[in-house]
């Protein structure tokens, strides 16, 4: 695996050109000012009447409808939410100048067909692998998060070197820019939010709670033994990498993770990781995403509804209103 940095990149194919960042959410707020403190020109692309524009504003940013930024841009990156990406690129399609690099931050739309680029245009992928307030806060400590890169369709010659260019600026190459395909990072990133940290891991939390909870023991305990410990172990791994956390942690912890662990998560869940994988491959999660979208996202609104109303969360309200 090759891992370019700052040193291995040349920032010279984004000198003098414009960026236009579509959105100013997430992603959008922090590689909009980690590209503008790089010395990029940049703007920010909003739709009509949207409120973010005075935030924008405030930040020194320049703002323009989204039209009015994508014709004005050698690169136009994608930072609204993927499920609007189908739309959204119908409606700038006409407007990116010809020869244009379209970026985005996550492979989906691309990898599931929601949008088909034009064949003049360069499509490149920057995917930094964390949130977008991480992104901004360690470009300000004079850090960066390690972000996957791809090429979808180079028209100009120039795909690779623009990708590159843009992970420089957004500040990742000082960690590291892995080299990947839209396909491997939209379907890895899909798998990994269902099947590992962000589906399975919470899950397991509240069903160590219950579990606990179920056996007579206080809330407030079971909440500080199953899910307060989480930022602990998230940073010994981190520091030590799984091997390394196991030997920094008590003997009766790592005889307990050894004893339990492989219990747990034993090969039916092995076996169903790999019936998700499957499905995220076949296209059924990004079509349960745009179908969401275009019924006004009721089951996320379900789901965080029925979520805040549950013991653990009143647990974690008493317990951080403590501390
Ligand atoms: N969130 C993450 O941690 C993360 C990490 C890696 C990659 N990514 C990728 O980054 C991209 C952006 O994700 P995000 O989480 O940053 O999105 P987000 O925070 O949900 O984006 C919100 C922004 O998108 C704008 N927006 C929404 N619908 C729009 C539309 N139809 N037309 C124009 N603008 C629209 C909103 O406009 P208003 O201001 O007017 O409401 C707002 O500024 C996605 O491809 C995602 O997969 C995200």
């Amino acid at each position: 695996m090759e891992m370019l940095r700052d040193a291995d990149i040349d920032s010279a194919p984004l000198e003098s050109k414009r960026v236009a960042i579509l959105g100013y959410g997430n992603q959008g707020r922090a590689q909009a000012l980690n590209l503008r403190d790089s010395g990029i020109d940049v703007v920010v692309g909003l739709r009509g009447g949207s409120g973010t524009a005075v935030e924008v504003e405030a930040a020194g940013l320049r703002t323009a409808l989204v039209e009015d930024a994508v014709s004005s841009a050698d690169l136009v990156v994608m930072l609204a939410p993927d499920e609007t990406h189908s739309a959204l690129y119908r409606e700038i399609e006409t407007k990116l100048r010809y020869g244009a690099a379209l970026g985005f931050s996550h492979g989906l739309s691309v990898r599931f067909g929601l949008v088909k680029p034009r064949p003049d245009l360069d499509v490149i992928l920057v995917a930094p692998k964390g949130p977008g307030t991480a992104l901004r806060s360690l470009y300000l400590q004079g850090k960066g998060m390690i972000a996957v890169w791809a090429v979808e369709q180079d028209a100009t010659g120039c795909a690779k070197s623009v990708a590159l260019a843009y992970g420089r600026a957004i500040g990742c190459g000082r960690a590291g820019l892995i080299a990947s395909t839209f396909a491997e990072e939209a379907e890895a990133d899909l798998f990994n939010e269902q099947a590992v940290v962000w589906g399975a891991v919470p899950e397991l939390l509240i069903a160590g709670f219950e579990t606990l909870v179920a056996g007579g023991v206080s809330p407030e305990l079971a909440y500080l033994e199953c899910v307060g410990e989480l930022k602990l172990i998230a940073e010994l791994i981190e520091e030590r990498g799984i091997a390394g956390m196991r030997e920094a942690i008590s003997n009766t912890a790592e005889l307990g993770a050894l004893l339990g662990g492989r219990r747990i998560i034993d090969d039916g869940v092995r076996e169903r990781m790999a019936e998700v994988l499957a499905e995220v491959r076949a296209g059924n999660f990004a079509e349960q995403l745009t179908n969401e979208e275009l019924s006004g996202y009721p089951r996320l609104r379900n789901a965080r509804e029925f979520g805040r109303r549950q013991l653990l969360e009143q647990v974690f309200e008493q317990l951080h209103s403590r501390s």
